[in-house]
């Protein structure tokens, strides 16, 4: 069974260029089993002939192990923090401020943060970045277009302010979407930016193993300027922190020292 599945997440990588060998084993596993179930695959090899020959199959596999789940100010109490207290920080020091959403998904969380630098006036020294692995996802982001469910989180006089209603959908406004530039990565095999004052990875690494998820912490943390801070999500903890040059400032803010 260990060669098949070893077998299986090289055959993977090889269609999909997702190495799965950086995620938890037993929770991916899992999650590929039931998937292989559904689908009456017996084994590794007729599942992945299957993901070679069905697009549609393919497409329904990677969202169901990638978790494509976002919601605008996911956590609002978090974001408060960071309205209030950290944006503040930031500004102390930098005039203009270099932000990234890494592991955006459909563009919640980098319209949140366009959408509150716009209400805040807070200066951008170019356009919010914002990554995925998953290209189809970052495809639905750039047309920013969503449903009533997806935006009913999000504070009323936002809604009213930032989107256009057309039919049971909402538009996010050009001005908000010029905000930001969608681009596709992975986070775990590409290079990155830097000189970013904030980095948002919230919700991502939690199928990561831990060996993958230092990695990808020492990687945000040459990617910030001094004293930048990353953002995590709210089951996250960085363990280390401190062997990383990173201290915690407020519970999932964490600077760079
Ligand atoms: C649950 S969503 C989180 C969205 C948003 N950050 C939030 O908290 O609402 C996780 C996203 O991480 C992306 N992801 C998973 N592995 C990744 C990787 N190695 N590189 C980049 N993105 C990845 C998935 O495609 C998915 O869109």
């Amino acid at each position: 069974m260990d060669n098949d599945w070893d077998i299986f997440i090289s055959r993977f990588e090889a269609l999909s260029k997702i190495d799965l060998k950086s995620y938890k084993r037993p929770q991916m596993e899992r999650r590929i089993n039931s998937f292989m179930r559904s689908v009456n695959a017996d084994n590794y090899s007729s599942f992945i002939n299957i993901l070679k020959t069905n697009r549609e199959i393919y497409r329904k596999f990677l969202d169901h192990i990638t978790i494509n789940v976002s919601e605008f100010f996911r956590n609002s109490n978090q974001w408060e923090t960071l309205e209030k207290q950290i944006i503040p920080e930031l500004l102390k020091d930098n005039k203009k401020l270099k932000i990234w959403s890494a592991g955006c998904s459909t563009g919640e969380e980098a319209y949140s943060l366009a959408m509150m630098c716009s209400e805040r006036h807070i200066n951008l020294s170019e356009s919010i970045l914002a990554t995925d692995i998953d290209n189809e996802v970052l495809d639905k982001a750039g047309l920013g277009i969503y449903s009533e469910k997806a935006v009913q989180s999000m504070p009323p006089t936002y809604l009213k302010k930032y989107f256009v209603a057309e039919g049971n959908y909402y538009q996010i406004k050009d001005n908000i979407k010029q905000m930001v530039r969608f681009r596709q990565q992975d986070l775990l095999k590409d290079s990155f930016e830097r000189g970013f004052n904030l980095i948002l990875c919230r919700n991502v690494v939690i199928y990561f193993t831990e060996e993958s998820k230092q990695r990808l912490y020492r990687k945000f943390c040459d990617a910030l300027r001094p004293r930048g801070v990353l953002f995590i999500g709210s089951t996250e903890q960085i363990f280390q922190a401190r062997e990383l040059g990173l201290q915690s400032i407020a519970t999932f803010f964490y600077q760079k020292t």
